[in-house]
């Protein structure tokens, strides 16, 4: 792990993708900055920005005033808040709302907003006019951390999250980390959930960091921007080796099968964001590792505390109504991760932890033993 970034603001982070390389500018009220980097790239470009009702309250009118000063012009297109909007229909909306306004394949569309806006915007400019430029301007830490790099964009089908997309890689990614202030508490620590991630899966050094540092995260100070550094960093290394996830870039998932299969369990709602799947999910995953004598069972409760300590969710107990609403079903659970991961002949990928800071990808999981550690989990009363 390199040092905490002092006085360098902002940090740029190189993705490298040959062709298809872009940067990543981290750092306080770095969006004032964004119409001159779009210029210098960009000159005489036609732009939309395609953000959601509340970011647009927030800075919609800071990210025009940017382009403005610089001279750009641009059209906007606001569609409603949520996991909702990664629909065909909101998808319909947008792309026929590029057209309306003339953005041609030397345009840009710049997706001002979170994960969804982000999946969703970068989705449309993939497919109008069979791709059209973007730039992710990411304001939730959870799309700062993860998805606004990397380039996987898409929207849900009825029959699951994230089912119809493109990988359709950013020019340029602007993350001011200043626009986090904004941002709810639950929300903030959902992001979190993917920041404790990077550490565990790659870097223990970086999660012991976390564990004495992640006040400063919280609050704002410099080790806020050291964590999305760092993040991002992890992040754009992985994908430079294995842009379309045929290896290694897997291990970002840490956490999301037992995660995604609680949040379709919860109806993809406000009762359970996607940050709070993964910690639980990244729980249940350093907990079965030392179900199968992986990693020591005291590791395990090393990564619980630290997510119980920023007081995200641990346990699947923790979900609100999670029993009351018969969800606490071992066959109803597994059935959902079949469909989110695909079982083969009894046997599913997952991702485990050889140690903290080493996760593997384990091809060949017997799916009965992972149906009787989850009966076990749901069987064990508050407190455990
Ligand atoms: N969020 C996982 C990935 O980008 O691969």
């Amino acid at each position: 792990m390199t040092a905490p970034i002092k006085n360098s603001n902002p940090v740029v982070l190189d993705v490298a993708l040959g062709a298809r390389a872009y940067d990543i500018v981290i750092g306080r009220d770095v969006l004032g900055s964004l119409g001159e980097r779009i210029k210098a790239m960009r000159p005489g470009a036609r732009i939309a920005i395609v953000t959601d009702a509340t970011v647009a309250m927030h800075w919609l009118e800071k990210a025009e005033a940017a382009l403005k000063g610089a001279g750009i012009e641009s059209s906007r297109i606001v569609v409603g808040e949520g996991e909702s909007s990664k629909s065909y229909a909101v998808l319909e909306e947008v792309c026929e709302a590029l057209i309306a306004a003339k953005i041609e394949r030397n345009d840009l569309v710049i997706a001002l907003g979170g994960g969804v806006i982000g999946d969703l915007a970068g989705f449309a400019a993939a497919i109008v006019r069979r791709g059209v430029d973007f730039v992710q301007v990411p304001t939730s830490l959870l799309a700062q951390v993860d998805s606004s790099v990397g380039g996987k964009t898409g929207i849900n089908s009825p029959h699951g999250k994230n089912l119809v997309g493109a990988f359709h890689q950013p020019i340029l990614v602007v993350a001011d980390t200043s626009v986090l202030d904004t941002l709810s508490p639950r929300q903030f620590r959902a992001g979190y959930a993917e920041v404790a991630k990077y550490g565990l899966l790659g870097d223990e050094a970086f999660f012991t960091w976390l564990e004495s540092n992640h006040a400063g995260v919280f609050s704002g100070s410099a080790a806020r921007e050291h964590a999305i550094a760092t993040s991002c960093r992890a992040k754009a290394a992985i994908v430079s080796r294995d842009e379309r996830e045929t290896g290694e870039r897997a291990l970002l998932n840490l956490g999301h099968t037992f995660g995604h299969a609680l949040e379709a369990a919860t109806g993809f709602s406000d009762r359970l964001f996607h940050g709070e799947g993964v910690s639980i999910g990244m729980v249940l995953a350093a907990e079965f590792s030392a179900h199968l004598n992986m990693i020591a069972p005291s590791d395990a409760e090393r990564v619980k505390r630290h997510l119980a300590s920023v007081g995200l969710p641990t346990r699947m107990q923790d979900i609100a109504g999670f029993r009351q609403e018969g969800l606490a079903d071992a066959d109803a659970l597994m059935a959902l991760m079949a469909q989110d991961k695909k079982v083969k002949r009894g046997r599913l990928t997952f991702i485990l932890l050889e140690k903290i800071g080493k996760a593997v990808i384990a091809n060949d999981v017997d799916a009965p033993r992972v149906r009787n550690f989850i009966a076990e989990k749901l069987s064990q009363q508050p407190g455990r």
